[in-house]
């Protein structure tokens, strides 16, 4: 099964999609954790993706279709995938339409998780408190709001125009979420 999963910063696409990825037997890939760990690693592409990414804005868009290519590439996903954080822009929305049918690939499904803006501040704060990570502070949180809005709100018009988009609600404990995202799926 190969699945986007959308939403904005705070939805829960990371939170469910690591529970999909048991249940379904296929890799979650994440943009935003590929990018962190490069952070981490300090490798070349850590190094240019450091400071966009705790500016809360979006690393270009050639950095990252490379490393969504090289991790696509891999044995593991080769049977399905669910993309949490890819795409975020329309010209990601094309590319990744044109690299799924080079590579024999098509989407199966695209989910939309839909959460009231103030619920996602809510989730981000407590997270910073939490974890601390770096782009969660208030002024980033609220960049990240305005880059979803601008760049990526296009990119659900763009799956909802294709037909097969479904919205979910992201409202409510995990399980639910969780439930509702697997009828969506009809798995
Ligand atoms: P990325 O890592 O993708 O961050 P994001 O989209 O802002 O998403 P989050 O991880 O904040 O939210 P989420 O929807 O995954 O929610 P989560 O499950 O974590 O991107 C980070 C940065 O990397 C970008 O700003 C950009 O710079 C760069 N980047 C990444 N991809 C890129 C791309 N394709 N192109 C260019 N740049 C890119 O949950 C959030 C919190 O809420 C957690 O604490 C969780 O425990 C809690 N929570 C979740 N569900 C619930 C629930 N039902 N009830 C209560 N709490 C909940």
């Amino acid at each position: 099964m190969r699945i986007v999963l959308l939403g904005a910063p705070g939805s829960g696409k990371g939170t469910q999609a690591a529970r999909l990825k048991t249940r379904l037997d296929i890799p979650h890939i994440s943009t935003g954790d590929l990018l962190r760990a490069a952070v981490t690693a300090g490798t070349a592409l850590g190094l240019r993706a450091k400071a966009v990414m705790e500016s809360g804005q979006l690393v270009s868009d050639d950095l990252v279709l490379g490393m969504l290519e090289e991790r696509l590439a891999q044995e593991d996903a080769r049977g399905g995938f669910i993309l949490d954080g890819f795409p975020r822009n329309l010209a990601q929305a094309e590319a990744l339409d044109e690299l799924l049918t080079r590579i024999n690939q098509p989407m199966d499904h695209a989910l939309q998780l839909e959460v009231d803006p103030e619920l996602l501040i809510e989730r981000l704060a407590s997270r910073a408190q939490a974890e601390g990570r770096a782009d969660d502070t208030p002024e980033t949180v609220r960049a990240r709001q305005q880059v979803y809005q601008q760049q990526t709100a296009p990119v659900i018009e763009h799956y909802a125009r294709r037909g097969g988009l479904k919205r979910v609600d992201g409202v409510g404990d995990l399980d639910e979420v969780y439930e509702r995202l697997l009828a969506a799926l009809g798995a």
